[in-house]
């Protein structure tokens, strides 16, 4: 039997004989006219001395009982702890729809993977195991897929203001392992990998990418083995089915392919977030300028203050207020009050009425902090219910707070109740949801946990929009994209920072998911002073928001940030639709993007400066993604931030240019000499 399933570009090609199934192809599109089964033989490999006489197949799920001689897609244990080495053997497939379901059955097992094409161009692949009697799971991959033979993989690794750093490795026999293991798909190792082939850049060659879709810890095994067949394995952290059970799923596994570079996968990986993981209360509602407090006031809440800052925000064009932490218990600081989300009279004596009418009246909606999985040993919860809290009596604190058990429901129903009465009594449109510390134990229950708790919150309260958060982008990933709109990237507000983090994030995550604030002149994460061009800029290439004591700024510094501010929401229609290209950029010193709107009739090229060049004048910026018959406009919006040096005829400087397509895409723009610490910002509109 054979199967294919395409979506887009991509298509996956299966057979399926007396064991599991196996995929035959994994890659850009074949042509309709492809015969299956030529394809299945064609993929059969030869054999050798030292071999068995079979060669084990890299079947959906690995076999540890067919003497697989790699990582086994399934390790699994009796109730009693007695390891099992079940063998399968197919049964049936069923289509329905764009989905494509695979059932195999072995030693009172099922396993049933299913493939499904989304109208995004990507395919999700799931694993679920079911068992007549109860087990143990300790590892289930989601269906496994061979891995090109040519080229690296780029993984992801990071750390906390430093989120989203590519790791690009050549293959070698073995294995490369990256397993999450903090309880939340975490800054060390998001669930992404790319496989890029032999000469593969940002725009041209061939890329295979994976996104695994879950929150709670994950593992990839990117495996070669020694026959030189490689696989890719996608799971739930090992271990973190910590009980017996009878049905056991992977998260959705995310496949793009693209022969157009890396950001062929980033332009299918933002459109399937921006338009199907993700739901949006209002879609025709355009993004808000967001004002978040944090970086303003910290826990030092007053209604004084906050009302002139607000001021100050919608003077300048924010459109949404968010009251960070500090509203809550008495949490002066970050020692307390965890769990008892209930408004500090101390501060709001009259509650946040004043507050949230004084926002109103400025036409800003208002949104508040939570950081509902987590309960410091110092609150009212954690004295009423201290058998709710996570892990052992004496684990060592995060943020001196511990984590609340979210598989309890009696916990659930708490938080739900306590986070609703206050979106019923209040009008909230916006929740940014926190999440401070690493897990003491690896659970999958706790992620399946808060997906309960966010779904029913978004079904009681379905015109709340609701940020992912954990300490800056502790849990980026579409697990938790399901029930969020919108994702802080990082606690770094550092412009040249920043420019970095969005470059590389850009190849997973649109623009309108991917907040991006304008942080205070002397950066409070890195010590560094920036210019308020470079600060407005960086925040105007993605979901745009300040977050600073807007009191601290000169009438220059509020000029040029309403200007952009100005400029973001003229444009934020067709940006928020638009497909975000980074560039392959000549100077290394240069790390820039293009965003192309949908119809590629306009484009805009941010050029971001991060430190002065080797060579004396700028290297041509080459776009790309355009129509390359059509002529486009080409202006320079900021030419004011050339350097102070630069004295030459660059012709952007003083007036536009009409070029075509072709030209901006291989002999590319000639910018003004630059200072480091400056972007560019370059429009372009179809003549
Ligand atoms: C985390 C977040 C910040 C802020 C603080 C509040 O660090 O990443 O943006 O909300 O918590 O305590």
């Amino acid at each position: 039997m054979n199967w294919r399933i395409d979506a887009g570009d991509q298509t996956i090609a299966l057979t399926a004989a007396a064991g599991l199934p196996f995929v035959t192809y994994w890659g850009p599109r074949l042509p309709d006219s492809e015969d299956l089964a030529q394809l299945a033989l064609a993929a059969q490999n030869d054999l050798t001395g030292g071999m068995l006489d079979q060669l084990p197949q890299i079947t959906l799920t690995p076999e540890s009982g067919r003497a697989f001689q790699g990582q086994a897609g399934l390790v699994l244990q009796a109730a009693d702890g007695t390891p099992l080495h079940p063998v399968f053997a197919f049964d049936h497939a069923e289509r329905q729809g764009q989905t494509l379901t695979l059932v195999s059955r072995g030693d009172g097992l099922t396993l049933t993977h299913r493939l499904t094409a989304r109208s995004t161009g990507v395919i999700t692949l799931q694993t679920t195991l079911d068992s007549a009697t109860p087990v143990r799971v300790q590892w289930l991959a989601a269906p496994v897929l061979p891995a090109p033979q040519d080229g690296d993989i780029i993984d992801i690794s990071g750390k906390w203001v430093g989120e989203f750093q590519l790791n690009r490795t050549p293959w070698t026999q073995g294995i490369r392992l990256r397993e999450a293991r903090t309880g939340r798909s975490g800054h060390e190792h998001p669930p992404y990998a790319i496989f890029a082939g032999q000469g593969c850049t940002n725009t041209q060659g061939t890329a295979h990418a994976l996104h695994y879709a879950w929150s709670g810890g994950h593992r990839m095994v990117a495996e070669e083995l020694p026959d030189g067949r490689r696989l890719v394995q996608f799971g739930h952290a090992t271990g973190a089915e910590t009980a017996t059970g009878t049905r056991f799923e992977s998260a959705e596994l995310i496949a793009a392919v693209s022969t157009g570079g890396l950001n062929g996968v980033g332009a299918l990986f933002q459109s399937d977030i921006r338009d199907r993981v993700v739901t949006w209360p209002d879609p025709a509602r355009p993004r808000p300028v967001h004002y978040n407090c944090w970086e303003a006031v910290y826990f030092n809440h007053n209604l004084a203050d906050l009302a002139a800052i607000a001021d100050r925000a919608a003077a300048l064009g924010a459109e949404r207020f968010v009251l960070d932490d500090g509203w809550f218990g008495r949490r002066d600081d970050d020692t307390t009050s965890l769990g008892d989300w209930v408004v500090d009279r101390r501060k709001w004596k009259d509650g946040l009425n004043p507050l949230i009418k004084h926002v109103h009246g400025l036409c800003m909606s208002f949104g508040i902090w939570f950081e509902p999985e987590m309960v410091n040993p110092d609150s009212d919860l954690m004295r009423a219910h201290p058998d709710w809290m996570l892990g052992p009596a004496d684990q060592v604190t995060g943020r001196n707070q511990m984590v609340l058990n979210l598989a309890l429901p009696e916990c659930r129903e708490y938080l739900f109740h306590a986070i609703s009465t206050l979106l019923t009594e209040y009008p909230i449109d916006y929740i940014k949801w926190d999440h401070n510390r690493l897990l003491p134990v690896v659970d999958a229950a706790q992620t399946r946990g808060v997906y309960e708790l966010l779904g029913a919150l978004r079904t009681a309260h379905p015109k709340v929009e609701i940020e992912t958060c954990a300490s800056g982008g502790g849990r980026i990933d579409a697990g938790i994209l399901q029930y969020t709109q919108r994702v802080w990237l990082s606690d770094s507000n550092d412009a040249l920072e920043r420019l970095r983090i969005q470059h590389d994030a850009a190849l997973f995550l649109p623009l309108a998911v991917t907040g991006s604030h304008v942080g205070p002149r002397h950066c409070h994460t890195s010590g560094r002073v920036l210019p308020m061009s470079l600060r407005a800029w960086v925040a105007a290439q993605r979901h745009m928001g300040f977050e600073m004591d807007l009191r601290e700024l000169t009438e220059a510094e509020a000029q040029t940030l309403s200007r952009v501010t100005a400029w973001w929401k003229a444009n934020r229609d067709w940006l928020t639709r638009a497909t975000i290209h980074r560039l392959d950029s000549d100077d290394t010193a240069v790390v820039a993007e293009v965003q192309v709107s949908a119809d590629t009739r306009r484009f805009v090229a941010f050029a971001g400066q991060d430190s002065t060049s080797r060579q004396i004048l700028p290297r041509p910026l080459r776009l790309t993604g355009l129509d390359p018959a059509a002529r486009y406009r080409v202006h320079l919006v900021n030419p004011e931030d050339a350097a102070r040096q630069s004295r030459g005829p660059n012709a952007l400087k003083s007036q536009d240019l009409t070029l075509t397509g072709q030209t901006l895409m291989t002999r590319g723009i000639l910018l003004p000499v630059a200072w480091p610490g400056t972007m560019f910002v370059v429009e372009g509109e179809r003549v």
